[in-house]
């Protein structure tokens, strides 16, 4: 049985989530204290946050009937995965990517297959259609990619596609941030399966929702797999907030795109720091030991004893000498390359 590991350790500066540094916008959050005031803790929810599906539907242009909810895309994922696990036989992801696919196919008891990327972390195509068996594979293809921030190119998606794939799920955690989706093809190809998800752009992390649009003939399978009230009154009552006026909240986005492009400039100013693009609101960056003059676990530990906790990689031999940093607010990332200039001791 494999797990996903989470840090628990209390931080003072976190930025090891990709969460919203700003969370719910400040113009809605009287109306989220309201909302959350108005549920009635001793009733069950809606079964299946239909009002926060038809929100979801609006917002994306597709019809509600199409959409899953569940607490967080985790949970949908897993759904997706036990919907077609008695015709799959394997579970196709690049690598390195986003953990909790491995958990997924661990605890249906499914091999995974990676493709690997190169050192630029670059996806080829060509090797995931070479990795697809046909007719039984499940593929994971997440559009930007948790952790290197980058697309993988589209011809990926229909590379699996065109090698028989029985299902791809494209996650679009991140979609938000910019770039396109699949959420349209999902109408037209019952493979193409969208996650998506509130904890990142819409500043939800904690209410824990998530949701995944798939085409007609397959939503009622997902669906089936999902325990009724998977989602609480609280939650639902949350993310209808955020939806009835989805822009005020994605107004937030540029902002933090924006601190995302000046930590990248800021990294690649530091001898030893190489940071990869991102159209996310994280940023990998590798650590030159040699050059910085301490190893990427070395500056994880440095900056979690200055109460800044980031991302580093236990286990995953590709994301060796590498870390991950989430935007925070702006004086948490200046602090936090404040540590970084302060630590490098340059040459060794
Ligand atoms: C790529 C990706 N997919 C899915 C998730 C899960 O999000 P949640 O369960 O909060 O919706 C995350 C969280 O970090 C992620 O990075």
């Amino acid at each position: 049985m494999s797990r996903y590991e989470v840090t628990t350790r209390a931080v003072r500066i976190k930025l090891d989530a990709n969460e919203h540094p700003y969370g719910v916008v400040p113009e809605l959050r009287g109306e989220l204290q309201r909302a959350l005031g108005a549920v009635d803790a001793s009733r069950y929810p809606d079964a299946s946050s239909s009002g926060v599906r038809a929100l979801l539907g609006r917002h994306l242009g597709v019809d509600a009937d199409r959409i899953v909810v569940g607490s967080g895309s985790n949970e949908v994922m897993a759904c997706i995965a036990t919907s077609v696990r008695a015709e799959v036989s394997q579970v196709v992801i690049p690598c390195p990517t986003f953990g909790m696919y491995r958990v997924v196919a661990g605890n249906l008891d499914l091999p995974v297959v990676e493709v690997p990327t190169d050192r630029d972390f670059r996806l080829e195509p060509e090797a995931v259609g070479r990795a697809v068996s046909r007719g039984s594979s499940l593929v994971f293809l997440c559009m930007p990619n948790n952790p290197t921030g980058a697309y993988f190119p589209h011809d990926c998606v229909q590379a699996a596609l065109d090698a028989g794939a029985r299902a791809v799920v494209v996650d679009e955690a991140y979609g938000e941030f910019g770039g396109s989706s699949w959420v349209e093809a999902s109408g037209r190809d019952p493979r193409v399966i969208v996650l998506r998800t509130l904890s990142k752009a819409f500043g939800l992390a904690g209410v824990r929702l998530g949701y995944c649009v798939a085409h007609g003939e397959v939503v009622g399978r997902i669906d089936a797999v999902r325990a009724p009230y998977n989602v609480g009154g609280y939650s639902q009552a949350a993310a209808a907030v955020v939806l009835e006026r989805p822009e005020v909240q994605l107004a937030s986005v540029a902002p933090v795109a924006e601190s995302i492009r000046d930590m990248i400039r800021e990294l690649s100013g530091i001898p030893g720091l190489r940071p990869f693009p991102s159209c996310t609101n994280f940023v990998l960056f590798r650590v030159d030991e040699g050059t910085y003059g301490m190893s990427a676990t070395e500056l994880w530990e440095a900056l979690g004893d200055r109460g800044i906790s980031i991302r580093r990689f236990g286990g995953v031999p590709e994301l060796e000498g590498h870390l991950r940093v989430s935007a925070g607010l702006p004086e948490e990332n200046e602090e936090f390359l404040a540590g970084l200039r302060d630590l490098g001791g340059g040459e060794r």
